[in-house]
């Protein structure tokens, strides 16, 4: 399971700042969902909340039925910087998780793990030897190791270009089909948030509250590329655009 349930949720910061307030939601077990709003409007701050990282000034989440009081082991989370470790090799930095958990026979899965996302000839490297991109891709393998219910992203592909970024918006999509962990997934891109999502939550100007929900029902495996569904992207994208506008 990762069902999140977020009820009457308002974070208000020392300030005071008030980040967040009225944020009704719930999150399908398996569901895909970006989120999108101007900067400053609460995204990082609900996916911390969500992560319990931070407590609430009103409402609660639960997963699973449980409220998140605390960062949980099945709630990983991936970042705009990779941060992994310079002096370990990528396939030592994708085991991290498992020896911080004392986690046993990770061996394999993160050999799985680094096969799936193509880095199976670089795993004895160290980060400095690989692109933005592949580490990005370690990042994620890192965070998927301890198969986590639930997947929180924070603008984790904006430090890249355009085609990386696109090659692995592609990816993500296969990775959460095979693996269906529940993912939100935080982007300033428009188009990213159309093609990756089953449903995109647009948040206010501050205070965040939701503005809108939009489900996409466009087929996967979506992408920029030629393909029959282009047109429905562009057009979900711009109306999306009007709604932040
Ligand atoms: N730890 C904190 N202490 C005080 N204020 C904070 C803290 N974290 C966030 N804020 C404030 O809360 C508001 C929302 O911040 P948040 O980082 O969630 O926005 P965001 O939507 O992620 O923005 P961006 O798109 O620029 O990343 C901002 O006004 C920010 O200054
Ligand atoms: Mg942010």
């Amino acid at each position: 399971m990762g069902v999140i349930t977020v009820s009457s949720l308002a974070k208000t910061f020392p300030g005071p700042v008030e980040a967040l307030t009225d944020i009704d939601l719930q999150i399908e077990d398996g569901e895909f969902v970006t989120l999108i709003g101007r900067s400053g409007c609460g995204k990082s701050t609900l996916l911390n909340l969500i992560a319990g990282l931070l407590p609430p000034t009103r409402g609660t989440i639960t997963l699973d039925g449980v409220v998140v009081s605390e960062p949980r082991r099945d709630v990983a989370m991936v970042f705009q910087q990779p941060a992994l470790l310079p002096w370990r090799s990528v396939e030592a930095n994708v085991l991290l998780p498992a020896e911080i958990m004392g986690l046993r026979g990770a061996g394999p899965r993160a050999l799985e793990l680094l096969e799936m996302t193509g880095l199976t000839a670089f795993r004895k490297k160290r980060p400095h030897e690989l692109s933005g991109g592949m580490q990005q891709r370690v990042a994620l393998c890192r965070a998927l190791l301890p198969r986590p219910k639930v997947l929180l992203m924070d603008e984790p592909f904006s430090a890249l270009d355009a085609l990386t970024r696109e090659e692995l918006a592609v990816e993500l999509q296969r990775i959460h089909l095979d693996l269906g962990t529940t993912i939100v997934f935080v982007t300033h891109s428009i188009q990213e948030a159309v093609l990756l999502a089953d449903r995109v939550v647009v948040l206010t100007d501050r205070p965040g509250r939701i503005r809108s929900l939009v489900p996409i029902d466009i087929p996967r495996p979506r992408s920029f590329g030629h393909n029959a569904h282009l047109d429905e992207v562009a057009a979900t994208a711009a109306r999306l655009h009007d709604l932040l506008h």
